[in-house]
């Protein structure tokens, strides 16, 4: 749990009395990298766990890049996350990765100086099963956030059912009502391992853990300029440097003079909720498409729908699918957090 009397290491601290506990399970990634700072600097989250999972790099890679972003946080605030190593590839799909555009690093290159720490001695699941049954004790319970292939989530849902049922909400980074990534159907968490995918939305709906879907629809709205990363990189602080670098490495990779902050916004759909539209809908992930293998079916048929011809009827699991955001107003939230204006 953060030392609430220690956050204020800041001169604008400013503490919410009772931050949403947080779990993040990352493949970090440059976007996982951006999420995970705003995860540990914002004082209106409480950052307990951070598990991994092999996605965008190798497992390794992203254990060493996360204890990296975590310990840069750490120099700034007390934020006491454990770090856990998980599952090295999905449940059934051949592993591939997203170096080519995370870097070979998986984190932009940035040549930093690796992690003083070391990941926890025990497994993900465990980390994810004492997180969650230590936040429902204290009344407080936990929000999970998987921004990566949901293997671990997975796993922890069919090895923990009565832990898992425990958590207050799965808020995940992964599928698409309209927008895809990884083929012309499936956004690329999805597509690493569409059956942890399906088996979490399964616990979920019988488990009766509400779940809100962050995807493509949204994900690409909140937007950091080239500008403002060099500003960050010019502050000159150990944040602003990394946060920064990630943002001057994703604009260069892309040709661009702005990138998004990707899986950042869904972390920040949790303190600005208002800047995300959602709407309660029916999804299942296809698992057995020759072309749409991973793609989540997001069922916009609406009430009074007619299911006369069709066999499947709705989906059981009922989410909030994320359909509208004010990218602006996430991004803004973020580059101030990064810079310790927390608001
Ligand atoms: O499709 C985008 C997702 O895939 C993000 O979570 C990004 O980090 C990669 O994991
Ligand atoms: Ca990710």
């Amino acid at each position: 749990m953060r030392n609430r009397a220690a956050v204020g290491v800041r001169d604008n601290d400013r503490v919410s009395v009772d931050p949403l506990p947080v779990a993040l399970d990352v493949d970090t990634g440059i976007d996982d990298a951006c999420a995970l700072l705003l995860a540990a600097l914002h004082p209106a989250l409480d950052l307990r766990a951070v598990t991994c999972v092999g996605g965008n790099a190798p497992l390794a890679d992203v254990v060493r890049n996360t204890l990296t972003v975590v310990e840069t946080a750490a120099s700034v605030t007390d934020v006491y996350a454990a770090v856990a190593a998980g599952a090295d590839r999905p449940l059934l799909e051949t592993p591939v990765d997203a170096r080519h555009v995370h870097g070979d690093d998986g984190m932009g290159d940035l040549g930093l100086p690796g992690p003083v720490g070391e990941p926890a001695a025990y497994h993900a699941v465990e980390l994810l099963r004492k997180t969650t049954v230590t936040c429902a004790a204290e009344g407080r319970p936990l929000t999970l956030v998987p921004l990566a292939p949901m293997t671990n989530v997975a796993l922890f849902a069919r090895t923990h059912p009565e832990a898992f049922a425990r958590l207050g909400r799965v808020v995940f980074m992964g599928g698409g009502a309209q927008v895809s990534n990884a083929t012309a159907a499936a956004e690329f968490n999805v597509f690493h391992d569409p059956e942890a995918a399906a088996i979490v939305l399964d616990a979920c709906a019988t488990l009766g853990v509400p779940v809100t879907m962050y995807g493509l629809d949204v994900f690409y709205a909140p937007t950091v300029t080239r500008t403002a990363g060099r500003a960050l990189v010019a502050s000159g602080t150990a944040v602003g440097r990394l946060a920064g670098g990630l943002i001057e490495f994703a604009c260069r990779r892309f040709g661009a003079e702005e990138a998004t902050i990707g899986d950042a916004g869904a972390v920040a759909s949790l303190v600005v909720p208002d800047a995300v539209r959602t709407e309660r809908l029916p999804v299942r992930i296809e698992l057995s498409g020759t072309w749409t293998r991973g793609r989540t079916i997001v069922d916009t048929r609406g009430d009074g729908v007619d299911l006369t011809h069709d066999p499947h009827g709705l989906a059981p699991a009922l989410i909030d699918v994320c359909l509208g955001i004010d990218g602006a107003a996430v991004a803004a939230l973020w580059l101030s957090t990064i810079a310790g204006e927390w608001s």
